[in-house]
């Protein structure tokens, strides 16, 4: 068995802060979301890894390298332009070959790996098998219908009006019959191959397709909530360690990891939150689900329920919640100012001022 693993498309919607990289390499708990992903593969007793890259490709590639640092060995498979997820695996083809395959999609997260859903498949191994799990609002997934049997017997892309609220989970198991599922369907009208339409195909001609239901999902769809909440997951898992330096000024509650090289000096820091390494922490205080990347500086600040990114500082500031600071951002305290606002505001611009 393989896996192809899809870190190309563009990342728009993250933007501004995947404008210099990859959705993939966004950091969860300061390691990138696509490491975890490799990660449960290798857990999974997968070694094959085919990595499809498209603009971004030159990033994906420094950050994973060869894949021995996972245990695995990885191929990079360029997409010229993101046409879908079935494209990427017309685009696969010759690396796939004839083997099974597990597609997983690199800015989705499956809390607990995905050994289960793989051991499922094996034993029965039907034409496909797909990952599901239940959520509130369906309309924005791939949603699927199961029949009596569990067999999945129907798949909606962003339904207006879902049949069921059994979402598709970034992860599916194929056999080599979608080869010729994915060249069988036309663009969607938003352009691409679309995967839940190659799917749709197999069941169509008669093709087995079985799920399995797992808890534990999330999906990138863009916005800042989002990244807190995974971030949050992954550091209700986190163990404490240190493995940089503690002054006795300092103190740490619950679980918090100091990375190699990190210094908090006078501070206090509730868990679970995780200091990068060599980051600085002085004078502040770091609340609960919160990473600070390495190289960050945090003094004289107050942080909580945050993502901070590579190298950023953030200087005399209370108190930053709910919030994603880019890498290299320098965030400060405004000089004292008289009371009075002095603006220079364009044409039809709103403004909102508290006096
Ligand atoms: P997304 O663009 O998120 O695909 P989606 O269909 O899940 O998006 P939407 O939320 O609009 O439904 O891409 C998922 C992953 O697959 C992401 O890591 C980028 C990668 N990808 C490719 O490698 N090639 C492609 O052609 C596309 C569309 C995505």
């Amino acid at each position: 068995m393989k896996a192809l693993v899809l870190a190309g498309g563009s990342g728009t919607r993250l933007r501004p802060i995947t404008h210099t990289s990859a959705k993939q390499l966004v950091p969860v708990a300061n390691k990138p979301v696509l490491f975890y992903g490799l990660e449960a593969i290798a857990a999974a007793g997968v070694r094959e890894v085919g990595i499809v890259v498209g603009d971004t490709s030159d990033e994906i590639t420094e950050a994973v390298g060869d894949g021995s640092k996972f245990g695995l060995d990885v191929s990079y498979i360029p997409q010229p332009k993101p046409l879908g997820l079935a494209h990427a695996v017309l685009v696969a083809r010759d690396y796939l070959g004839e083997d099974d395959f597990v597609m997983y999609l690199g800015d989705n997260f499956v809390v607990g790996g995905i050994d289960g859903p793989i051991r499922d498949f094996r034993a029965a191994r039907p034409d496909a098998h797909l990952l599901l799990t239940h959520v509130s609002d369906p309309r924005s997934f791939g949603v699927a219908e199961l029949d009596a049997t569990g067999r999945v017997r129907s798949l909606e892309e962003k339904p207006a009006h879902p049949r069921s609220d059994l979402a598709l989970v970034g992860v599916y198991l194929f056999t080599p019959a979608i080869h010729e599922a994915v060249r069988a369907v036309k663009p969607s009208w938003r352009g691409e191959l679309e995967i839940t339409d190659a799917v749709q195909w197999l069941i169509d001609v008669g093709h087995d397709v079985r799920s399995t239901q797992i808890t534990g999902y999330w999906k990138d769809t863009g916005n800042v909530a989002d990244m807190l909440e995974v971030n949050r997951l992954v550091l209700e898992e986190t163990e404490a360690r240190h493995e940089g330096l503690v002054d006795q000024h300092s103190t740490l509650i619950g679980r918090v990891r100091i990375e190699e090289g990190a210094e908090v000096r006078n501070s206090r820091v509730v868990g679970p939150a995780v200091i990068g390494a060599n980051a600085v922490v002085a004078g502040s205080y770091v609340g609960p689900f919160t990473s600070i990347a390495e190289d960050c500086l945090v003094e004289d600040s107050e942080v909580e329920f945050s993502i901070v990114l590579r190298g950023a500082s953030i200087s005399g500031v209370r108190r930053i919640e709910a919030s994603l600071i880019g890498r290299h951002v320098r965030v400060t305290s405004a000089p004292p100012v008289p009371h009075a606002h002095r603006l220079v505001l364009g044409d039809h611009s709103k403004a909102q001022i508290s006096s």
